[in-house]
């Protein structure tokens, strides 16, 4: 088996379970503030979860590119990986937890799916806290599917308690554990008694709660099943490989690079590490600018997160003695192996290898400024007993050079140093930059919080997307939209500098719609028929999908003004916006043109 035939054989399995196949979305979430990425699979799934009906039905099943960058310092390991594929099936208000354990037992274990011994398999589920009760109910759905009582183990919230963020739907979790040590695992042995030889392949969340704020838990009205299975992790094993770098979904890239660089991976432990950042940060590089909603490389939010990684991985390649651009050449197996299920890497095949090599080369300038003023600056730095980089030192790096902090981190750890983090940001707030690395928005809030002034400017991003292709032209196509509480920003592409008149006549043409009292209707239909009657669509869903399509205007036949194929949610008629200002509008990168709005008044949402 390998990782293409594991993710068929999965969608192909809850298929067989009345399940209907839902496309993966976007890696930037569109309206949602509070993260940059997707970073699980049910992420898309929020305002479902919460109890919006979905398009598709209640039983669901995908696969989901995700991106997690948290940990991106421990990336380099054997198994860390910041961009990765997520395995998923979901109940809305449909089967619980008898059908999702059942399922996921007979998938792993059944001869005509993954086959796996069932005793080299353990499970954990939630021992119960002041929120919830232990999972009785679980453990005994297990025992009934025959996994022995030794093999269940009753951990805390910390192990089995899923949720997205710090607020929003969540609930207990049944983890299973599959077997990576030598033989079978001794009687008795489950993940609580040993938690190194038991690896976690499944996560299957019973999401039952609404978490309001950190002291109200509300019961959902409908029970939901969010379940999440990691691809690479769970190819791995089934391979019987001791690391994701050694299966087919890196390999490849593995190859690339030995050819790149000469080095024979598995020869070198610190080069070898060297080898798996360069092959993980490239490829989550290539998904991100690949991306159907794709984003550049930025001094602010998801775009700065893309920059570390190319800043890193061009370092690594240096490390290895690489001296020419080189990423473009690892991108192209990254799309080659990766096209078939994410087919928006091949069509933004130029836009990748373009931003990668320009970010190689902005860098490449950057390091030899800032590590020429690192040298300069060592002999001093060693008359400090401490070995302290001071934050004044590093933020000076940064400021004048651009030297990243984490490369300051890494370029001292090498002379023995560390790096006054504090030190740094004190540095940082004092220069007033503390906006300019974390998008400011995206630190509020929990997941998906969909408070009512984001779904006014949701309705208002629609508005300004057709009245600028009213005023510039069919050229104007969407690339990127970012709201939170305070403005929205839409990046489309267009070749030059919008003239005051342009931007004027945009902005009546939206605050003529929204005084008009636009009533705003929503359809579901298959994606083929939302495309004939000339609705716009990202490049996300499969053909013949089903989808929600938003129409503002009299008449969603014959007299309207917008129709988009889009998740919602948006206001019930267009007054409800308020007034529309444009406050900016400037280049985000070449040929793409950002405009920054704002919106205000407006009468409130219908209950
Ligand atoms: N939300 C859970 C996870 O990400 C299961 O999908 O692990």
């Amino acid at each position: 088996m390998n990782a293409n035939e594991l993710r068929s054989k999965y969608i192909e399995f809850f298929k067989s379970k009345n399940h209907v196949e839902i496309s993966g979305q976007s890696l930037i979430p569109e309206n949602d503030p509070s993260v940059l990425f997707t970073m699980a699979g049910m992420h898309p799934l929020v305002p479902y979860l919460l109890g919006e009906k979905h398009p598709s039905g209640t039983r669901l099943t995908d696969y989901q590119k995700c991106i997690r960058t948290g940990d991106i310092e421990e990336v380099g390991d054997p198994s860390h990986l910041t961009c990765f594929e997520m395995l998923g099936n979901w109940s809305l208000g449909d089967y619980f937890k008898k059908e999702s354990i059942a399922y996921s037992y007979e998938f792993l274990t059944s001869p005509q799916w993954l086959a796996l011994d069932p005793k080299k398999i353990s499970v954990t589920v939630f021992a119960g806290d002041e929120n919830a009760p232990r999972d009785e109910e679980a453990a005994q759905i297990w025992k009934d599917n025959g996994m022995p009582e030794d093999k269940i183990a009753y951990l805390p919230a910390s192990d089995n308690w899923w949720a997205a963020g710090p607020t929003g739907p969540c609930g207990p979790d049944t983890e299973i554990f599959y077997w990576v040590g030598e033989g079978l695992p001794p009687v008795g042995s489950n993940k609580g008694t040993d938690s190194s030889n038991w690896m976690e392949i499944w996560n299957n969340v019973f999401m039952q709660y609404n978490r309001i704020d950190e002291k109200t838990l509300l019961p959902l009205e409908k029970k939901n099943v969010d379940t999440g299975m990691g691809l690479e992790r769970t190819n791995c094993i089934l391979q019987g490989k001791t690391s994701v770098y050694l299966t087919e979904v890196f390999q490849p890239i593995i190859k690339t690079i030995e050819g790149l660089s000469g080095y024979t991976y598995g020869t070198d432990e610190e080069k070898d590490k060297s080898v798996r950042i360069i092959a993980d940060h490239t490829r989550s590089s290539v998904f991100i600018l690949g991306d159907q909603r794709g984003v550049t490389p930025d001094r602010v939010g998801a775009g700065y997160v893309l920059r570390r990684l190319i800043r890193r991985a061009v370092r690594h390649g240096m490390k290895l003695g690489i001296e020419k651009d080189f990423m473009a050449e690892i991108a192209a197996t990254v799309i080659e192996n990766f096209k078939g299920p994410y087919p928006e890497l091949e069509a933004n095949r130029e836009k990748v290898y373009k931003e990668l090599t320009a970010e190689e080369a902005k860098f490449r300038l950057t390091l030899k400024k800032g590590e020429a003023e690192f040298q300069k600056l060592l002999p001093n730095l060693m008359k400090n007993p401490k070995k302290i980089i001071s934050g004044k030192v590093a933020y000076n790096l940064y400021e004048t050079y651009g030297y990243p902090l984490e490369l300051t981190q890494e370029l001292g750890a090498e002379n023995g140093f560390t790096v006054d983090v504090e030190g740094f940001k004190e540095a940082e707030r004092k220069h007033q930059e503390a906006s300019k690395t974390v998008d400011a928005g995206a630190a509020k809030g929990g997941l998906a919080e969909q408070s009512e002034v984001t779904t006014k400017y949701h309705t208002a991003t629609h508005l300004l997307q057709q009245a600028l292709v009213n005023v510039l032209g069919d050229q104007v196509a969407q690339k990127g939209s970012n709201i939170n509480n305070e403005r929205m920003r839409f990046d489309f592409t267009f070749e030059r500098p919008m003239t005051k008149e342009e931007i004027q006549k945009v902005e009546d043409i939206v605050n003529e719609k929204i005084k008009e009292d636009l009533p705003v209707t929503m359809e579901v239909m298959p994606l083929d028929k939302a495309k004939a009657e000339g609705a716009r669509a990202l490049f996300t869903n499969k053909y013949g999908e089903d989808v929600k399509v938003y129409t503002i205007g009299r008449d969603a036949k014959s007299d309207w003004f917008s129709k988009e194929v889009c998740g919602g949610p948006h206001v019930q008629h267009t007054a409800q916006i308020g007034d529309f200002k444009i406050q900016k509008e400037q280049s985000s990168s070449a040929g793409v043109r950002r405009i920054r709005a704002v919106i205000s008044g407006g009468l409130p949402l219908d209950k």
